[in-house]
């Protein structure tokens, strides 16, 4: 399949194929929403914002859509083809059926919301309740895509209750402390109970034929068999990381950088028998430099390890934000050419350079990475 940027086609497989289309976030309007069962298990304990929520301060809003203006033009000066989503009115109080809340979130993460496999783009459920709407942000494109390209598939998963069944009360404290919530997680035992399928899809990473699927606070099990049946061609892996307190996204703790390779968060170490799949197959999984910052800028849900977040253009080159000095040294030794990216304005909206972008086309076709399954190791 050949890429041109007249014509419009959706195709993406993984996260390291020659990036040419890419939809980049925009920060207007984000607000930090009201507290809700599943974002009061999100938000650390120590945060700043912790009881507080509303639209944004204007000035942050400026600075962070300049640092996403600046990112896009980056990608457009290297022949990559940017849209951007049309964000709605986030203020507005929500309701359903079943419940209401105060306020929405953003769009400034459009890789939370959108989940591309080849020439599919798939909706999450998503997991909060003030995300419930946030898709709608981004039909205006899935739109365009349709109508342009015949074989783009335009797919919603069902739309989740989010009653207050699909929420364990025990996550409700502010006190949990750090030592019970790495006991907890440990354990698999997420604010998200199994009573529907619930995923948002930055807890999913593309390897070809196999996707590899966070199982935490945002993705439970339920869903993961929905990804399966859904995608009856692929195999679909659970995996879980013991050392995060607040697992949500599985892009600050493991990142493909390119066929063979993978950086693994430090202290949110695949288990041992999780890595037969990498290790059987070839894969290297290596640690992660050290973030270069103490602590996230202020009003912050991310931690320090969006130093991680990095976006690859093609398994020669990667997007690393520019103050995380460890991380560039570190792929910069790797061979890549590293191209570093002023991020920390943007953080605070929804996370780095890859929870801002959502792949619509990368070159290449569907690869078996992973010859040798656990089942045959
Ligand atoms: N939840 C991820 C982190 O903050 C993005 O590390």
């Amino acid at each position: 399949m050949s890429w041109s940027p007249e014509k419009t086609t959706v195709n993406s497989w993984n996260e390291w194929d020659p990036l040419k289309h890419v939809i980049v976030g925009v920060a207007d309007g984000c607000c930090i929403p009201p507290p809700e069962p599943a974002l009061d298990a999100k938000v650390p304990e120590d945060s700043d914002m912790r009881g507080q929520w509303g639209p944004r301060p204007q000035e942050t809003v400026d600075a962070a859509n300049a640092q996403l203006d600046n990112f896009a033009k980056l990608l457009e000066d290297r022949g990559i083809r940017v849209d951007r989503p049309d964000p709605i009115d986030f203020s507005q109080a929500i309701a359903t059926p079943d419940w209401e809340t105060g306020s929405g979130f953003g769009c400034m993460p459009p890789r939370d919301v959108l989940l591309t496999v080849g020439s599919e783009m798939l909706e999450a459920t998503m997991s909060y309740r003030c995300r419930w709407f946030e898709y709608l942000c981004y039909r205006p494109l899935l739109k365009e895509y349709y109508e342009a390209d015949p074989k783009m598939r335009h797919e919603a998963a069902p739309k989740p209750r989010l009653t207050d069944a699909d929420y364990r009360p025990d996550y409700l404290s502010d006190r949990i402390g750090v030592e019970k919530r790495l006991e907890w997680t440990a354990d698999k035992f997420f604010v998200t109970t199994d009573e529907e399928p619930l995923f948002d899809a930055a807890d999913t990473l593309r390897f070809g034929r196999d996707l590899v699927v966070q199982h935490g606070f945002t993705t439970n099990l339920k869903a993961i068999d929905w990804l399966q049946r859904h995608f009856p061609e692929h195999r679909v892996h659970a995996v879980n990381f013991p050392g995060d307190p607040y697992p949500i996204h599985i892009d600050a703790t493991f990142t493909p950088l390119r066929p063979g390779l993978i950086m693994n968060n430090p202290d949110r170490r695949l288990p041992d028998d999780q890595r037969g799949l990498f290790e059987k197959n070839g894969w290297e999984i290596i640690e992660a430099a050290r973030p270069a910052h103490n602590s996230p800028p202020p009003l912050c849900y991310s931690s320090v390890w969006l130093s991680m977040n990095v976006l690859v253009l093609d398994p020669k080159t990667v997007c690393v934000e520019a103050s995380e000095v460890n991380q560039l040294e570190q792929l910069d030794k790797l061979g890549f050419e590293v191209v570093p990216v002023p991020f920390r304005d943007a953080y605070a909206f929804g996370g780095g350079l890859h929870c801002a972008t959502a792949d619509v086309y990368r070159e290449g076709g569907c690869e078996d990475y992973f010859p040798h399954q656990p089942r045959e190791i």
